[in-house]
């Protein structure tokens, strides 16, 4: 187990930024304290040959242009919030308005734009970074004094562990998640389409036309003639067409939140690696690289429509603006923490 500091770059306010490398014997991540963000992961395939699979730049610039979220942490609160409104205790709180109507992961500045702090550590079985950022109250309009800190490891039998936790001096809305995009073939080779994904989820959120929940839960067979259904594997491309635009939804995950358990499990033929997932949280929001077109990426790689997948562990979107959803406000009396983590294996 080892891990490295490099450089990354220099933001425009002069603040340096870095990329740690982490690596066991046979996978290698790389970190940046800019967005808190994976940058890359090499890991063999079924022939033994390492490739990168996170979709992402080459350099900080690609970072700080404008991003669809490539494998950053995303804060205060991750997906969408409707009409960037809510109350809390009486007062009504308003934030950015950057999706339509609504609020997409915490604003115009979110946690995904800013240089976290960091503290590199090491046990016997892993090698991480403890990322730290301080919000301060009214940041991006929300409410409370904010203090962030966010682990990601990498352990010897090749799981990246994430914990989240968030410490807030007034009640306030909190919803961190990784948005890494995945292709486990490598990245820039081609679409996830192939991809097998088994989702450990008996039940979706209904959304309107803007993506935002209606409210309504539904069983993953009632709509769309059974395509959000992926309680038994199936590969991604099998019923993405009965989707308008692909899966950017959120999954309530089958057990009791706040225990960690299986939220997912991806395998890609091909190459012959795999991927699960397990956190704590209620919800996953499965988002297949709708929006992408042909997005330039590391080393002049293309990443076209479904060139990559998200499974972003998280609370569920809009749940301030839904008392029927599991409560996403925390405070004083209600810190904020979170697991989740990614384990990979391939054939050989
Ligand atoms: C999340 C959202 C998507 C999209 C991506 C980033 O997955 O749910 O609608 O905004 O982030 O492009």
């Amino acid at each position: 187990m080892d891990i490295r500091k490099h450089d990354f770059g220099t933001l425009y306010t002069g603040e340096r930024v870095h990329l740690y490398e982490l690596s066991n014997k046979k996978i290698t991540l790389f970190l940046s304290t800019y967005g808190a963000t994976w940058v890359a992961l090499f890991l063999p395939d079924k022939n033994g040959k390492k490739e990168d699979i996170l979709l992402g730049y080459p350099t900080l610039e690609g970072y700080t242009k404008n991003s669809p979220y490539f494998g950053v942490t995303v804060g205060r609160f991750a997906n969408r919030i409707g009409k960037g409104a809510f109350v809390v205790d009486g007062t009504t709180y308003h934030l950015p308005i950057n999706d339509g109507q609504n609020t997409l992961h915490g604003g115009y500045r979110g946690f995904d734009k800013r240089n976290w702090k960091a503290r590199p550590f090491k046990t016997k079985d892993t090698v991480g970074v403890c990322f730290e950022l301080y919000s301060p109250a009214g940041d991006e309009g929300f409410p409370g004094n904010l203090q962030a800190e966010v682990r990601y490891a990498l352990t010897k039998d090749h799981r990246i562990t994430c914990e989240y936790r968030a410490f807030v001096d007034a009640p306030c809305p909190v919803n961190l998640t990784n948005h890494a995009y995945f292709n486990l073939n490598g990245e820039g080779r081609g679409t996830i389409l192939d991809h097998e994904v088994r989702l450990f989820a008996s039940q979706v959120l209904e959304v309107d036309q803007n993506l935002l929940p209606t409210g309504k839960i539904l069983s993953v067979t009632d709509k769309n003639h059974g395509a959000f259904d992926f309680t038994r594997p199936k590969p991604i491309g099998q019923d993405i067409q009965k989707i308008p635009g692909g899966y950017d939804h959120c999954y309530v995950v089958d057990g009791k939140e706040g225990t960690l358990r299986p939220v997912a499990e991806v395998y890609a033929p091909l190459s012959g690696r795999r991927m699960r997932v397990f956190s704590t949280q209620p919800g996953v929001q499965f988002y297949t690289g709708n929006f992408l077109r042909n997005e330039v990426g590391k080393k002049g790689s293309l990443y076209p429509q479904h060139g990559g997948f998200c499974l972003e562990t998280q609370h569920f979107p809009d749940s301030p603006n839904r008392s029927e959803f599991p409560s996403a406000i925390f405070g004083p009396n209600r810190p904020y923490r979170e697991e989740a983590y990614f384990q990979f294996s391939w054939e050989s």
